[in-house]
């Protein structure tokens, strides 16, 4: 409309004149306007909004962030933040002019503790190296997803990013111990400092957590870090039917250490095996597939697994299965769960983050699939997600003779009656993506005005100036 058009036009040349002012504010600031880095750093990994970015800053330390920050404030200069640009919602994306602040540059290791077992790193750091340094230092890192070989640690914790194996250890912020934030008026705000136990007052930390880049600037972080685990093995099942997975998941919780515990339609199946070159893994086709890994260091523990496979096939709810014999083929089982995502993303897919309680799960998923038979059958939907966690990943692809324009405006249709579906089952519409920039309108459908208010007002203590990834997450007012 008019007055968002004016608005984002006043916001377009104030950023126009702000990169100009950010350089002589910062002159050692390397700030970068070369077409391709705009279009690589303007976006993450969704393709709903062109790139446009005034400038891209590559800040060195966080002194200079500080200075950018500061500067940004004084000329009113939109700031993007932007770690390893795989997120699936739009919240990196500089579509309307904004400088982006891109953590490249800022990949040191600052510290590791052996007592407190932490690691502290720039938020620049990728994801899969905080693995690789836990690892080598005889530790262990849980968090874990397919985009890990690129995602950053600023943008985990600024997302708060699940994966894999929430449903042993938990999401991204169980294990920040500690934050370093540069706010909206250039400030450093140091939260925790890697304590374990910290009753005064507050937990800022936590608020910045999932707070999507509206709140601060994530420049350093401090993780926790645990044991290693106990060696596992996956078993890939083909599963009878929607009852039947939950009764699966039921028997094997009970009799298993699980470590994941997640699932993928036959039609998840067809995309992943035909992206990734992969043969089919069961000899019987199934209309669903379950991937349940589990701690397996003794003879005894593949045993148990085996008698509760044959049970939960007795009871006919397992059609056919395989169990890992070694950890080529723990990764190789991986790969049918772990490269659904990359296999349909050249659709491009509209990407739905539901969660419910676990135990809504088959309650939710019949009727879901119902509404969409109803309201969109012309479409594929593509099924999979953390089952264990209730988390679940409803991908609508673009029909190739459909503009992506017109996919989107039909989509955002879809989403006001799935979103209200969700809402009825007392279930969100991001579980782990983030509402970012494509799920901004939706916010209200699970969040109450009183929520959002406040919200609003946290907004305005953290950022006064507003500069903060503006357009994402709180719905225009
Ligand atoms: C996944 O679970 O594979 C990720 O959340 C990415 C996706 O949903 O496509
Ligand atoms: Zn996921």
């Amino acid at each position: 409309d008019a007055l968002t058009y004016h608005r984002r036009h006043a916001m377009n040349s104030n950023a126009m004149n702000g990169a100009a002012a950010l350089r002589r504010a910062c002159p050692q600031l390397r700030l970068v306007t070369d077409a391709a880095v705009l279009e690589s750093h303007g976006r993450d990994w969704t393709r709903f909004r062109q790139p446009s970015p005034a400038a891209v800053a590559f800040p060195d330390s966080v002194r200079e962030v500080q200075e950018l920050v500061a500067a940004a404030a004084a000329h009113r200069i939109p700031l993007v933040p932007s770690g390893g640009r795989t997120g699936l919602s739009g919240g990196a994306v500089a579509a309307f002019g904004e400088v982006v602040v891109s953590f490249d540059r800022m990949r040191r290791i600052v510290a590791f503790n052996p007592l407190d077992r932490t690691v502290t790193v720039e938020a620049g750091v990728v994801t899969a190296a905080v693995q690789a340094l836990a690892r080598e230092k005889g530790l262990y890192y849980p968090v874990s997803f397919a985009a890990e070989g690129s995602s950053q640690v600023g943008g985990n914790v600024a997302t708060n990013a699940g994966g894999i194996r929430v449903l042993r250890y938990g999401l991204t912020r169980e294990w920040v111990a500690g934050l370093k934030v540069v706010t909206g008026r250039g400030e450093l705000l140091v939260c925790n400092r890697g304590l374990v136990k910290n009753a005064s007052g507050y937990d800022l930390r936590h608020l910045l957590i999932g707070s999507e880049g509206t709140l601060g600037l994530i420049v350093e972080a401090t993780l926790r870090l645990t044991d290693p685990p106990l060696p596992s093995k996956v078993m890939l099942l083909g599963i009878a039917s929607l009852d039947a997975l939950m009764e699966v998941f039921a028997a094997v919780r009970g009799d298993l250490a699980l470590t994941a515990f997640e699932f993928l339609t036959d039609r998840a199946l067809h995309h992943v095996r035909q992206g990734q070159g992969l043969p089919a893994p069961l000899a019987t086709p199934c209309p669903l597939y379950v991937l349940a890994e589990f701690d397996c260091a003794a003879q005894s523990e593949e045993d148990r697994a085996l008698a509760c496979f044959e049970r939960c096939a007795e009871q006919g709810w397992l059609l056919d299965g395989v169990i890992s014999q070694n950890d080529r083929q723990v990764a190789e089982l991986w790969r049918y769960r772990e490269g659904i995502s990359e296999s349909i993303s050249h659709f491009p897919p509209y990407k739905n983050d539901l969660s419910v309680t676990v135990s809504r799960v088959p309650e939710f998923l019949r009727r879901m699939d119902a509404l969409l038979q109803e309201i969109c059958p012309e479409f594929e939907v593509v099924w999979y997600g953390h089952i264990g966690d209730g988390n679940l990943h409803m991908n609508i692809l673009k029909p190739p003779s459909l503009e992506l324009q017109a996919f989107e405006a039909r989509s955002h249709e879809i989403s006001s009656r799935t979103y209200a579906l969700t809402r009825e089952l007392g279930g969100s519409i991001s579980a782990e993506h983030g509402i970012g920039l494509l799920k901004r309108p939706w916010l209200d459908q699970v969040r109450s005005a009183a929520e959002i208010e406040l919200m609003r007002g946290i907004k305005r203590v953290f950022d006064p100036a507003g500069i903060f990834n503006p357009g994402k997450l709180l719905p225009e007012m």
